[in-house]
């Protein structure tokens, strides 16, 4: 698989990396049940189909995503590991773990601690990209960012990156230590990122590896009304603005026309979604949630499928209308 360097890093990273949230399990964000075996087989197949990252947090399902990618890994010889990334910001106590629930911290005592968690669950010496996942409070985002370049200089983790911060939010960490990527969110029905982010980072040499490529599963064509009606209560999908009428039967039209693509051109429509992102210079990758080993067969092949301008156009076409 294609692989490009991450911003300032000397990582070299397969344009389609696994994304673990849905596979952290039951808290306030879950995705409805998710069994651990699937999870570890998911990312097993992901790796053996050339997949070289992992991107995960802390928060997802409250520390359980972060030691499922450990065990799934850990008996992987050195040289097929996949890099694992994570995130720190968003903290749980005991209380909330009996709400499920988590809060932001941005303090370098947390930020430390988190880290050292991390490091544990994942039963790694270093995590390869530490990231902030949310800038909250905006008043802390330096104060995080000096005690993760700390981090770096110990080693602990190798390299740092921000996540859904804005343009201004990474000048001011830049006069601290380099950003060496953005995680922000980018799909066909979420381009929020062309104005301002993509360009600075492109024009700045910082990598962005984007997340929720298929809208968190809205855009593979397997997201009919019908399923979002199934979908269980603890699925946070049920409830969004994208799987919601109106904006759903306009998303669902968007789907038709990529499905349209998929099938002239024999790949799963979840291949259109990703290769739509991919196609954008200014992304070095794109993180896929994967569940399930079929999920991981049907979308790595998106980091070889190119599509063309007409077909680009052609979805242009279909949200504009
Ligand atoms: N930094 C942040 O704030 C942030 C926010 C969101 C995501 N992320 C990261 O980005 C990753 C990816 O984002 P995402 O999970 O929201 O969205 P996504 O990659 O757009 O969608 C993933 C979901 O699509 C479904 N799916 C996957 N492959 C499929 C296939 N071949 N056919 C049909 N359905 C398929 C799965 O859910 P079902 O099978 O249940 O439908 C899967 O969980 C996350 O795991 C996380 O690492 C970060």
């Amino acid at each position: 698989m294609e692989k490009r360097k991450l911003g300032n890093s000397d990582l070299h990273i397969t344009r389609v990396g696994l994304g673990a949230w849905a596979i952290g399990g039951a808290w306030r964000w879950g995705w409805g049940h998710q069994e651990d075996k699937d999870s570890i087989a998911a990312i097993r197949r992901a790796v053996e189909l050339g997949v070289n990252w992992i991107d995960t947090a802390a928060v997802y399902g409250l520390g359980h995503s972060e030691e499922v990618v450990g065990a799934a890994i850990k008996d992987m010889p050195a040289n097929d590991r996949p890099y694992v990334f994570t995130k720190c910001g968003l903290c749980w106590d005991d209380r909330d773990n009996e709400s499920r629930e988590a809060y932001s911290c941005l303090k370098a005592p947390s930020v430390r601690k988190e880290a050292e968690n991390s490091l544990k669950r994942l039963g790694t010496d270093a995590i390869d990209l530490y990231q902030i996942h949310w800038p909250n409070p905006n008043g802390d985002i330096e104060e995080a960012w000096t005690e993760m370049a700390k981090l770096k200089e110990e080693g602990k983790v190798r390299w740092i990156g921000v996540s859904n911060h804005t343009v201004k939010q990474m000048e001011r960490l830049t006069k601290i230590a380099p950003v060496t990527s953005l995680q922000p969110p980018y799909n066909f029905i979420n381009r929020t990122i062309e104005t301002d982010i993509l360009p600075y980072c492109q024009k700045n040499g910082i990598g962005t590896i984007v997340y929720s490529p298929m809208a968190s599963g809205l855009l593979t064509g397997k997201m009919t009304p019908e399923r979002i009606a199934s979908l269980p209560d603890d699925d946070w999908r049920k409830q969004d603005y994208n799987y919601t009428e109106p904006q759903l039967s306009r998303n669902l039209k968007i789907v038709d026309a990529m499905r349209s693509i998929a099938e002239k051109r024999g790949v799963p429509a979840a291949q259109v979604a990703i290769a739509w992102v991919l196609k954008n210079p200014a992304v070095t990758a794109a993180i896929v949630g994967m569940r399930r080993p079929s999920q991981a067969e049907e979308t790595v092949g998106a980091a070889g499928f190119a599509l063309s301008d007409d077909e680009v156009e052609s979805l242009n076409q279909v949200q504009n209308a």
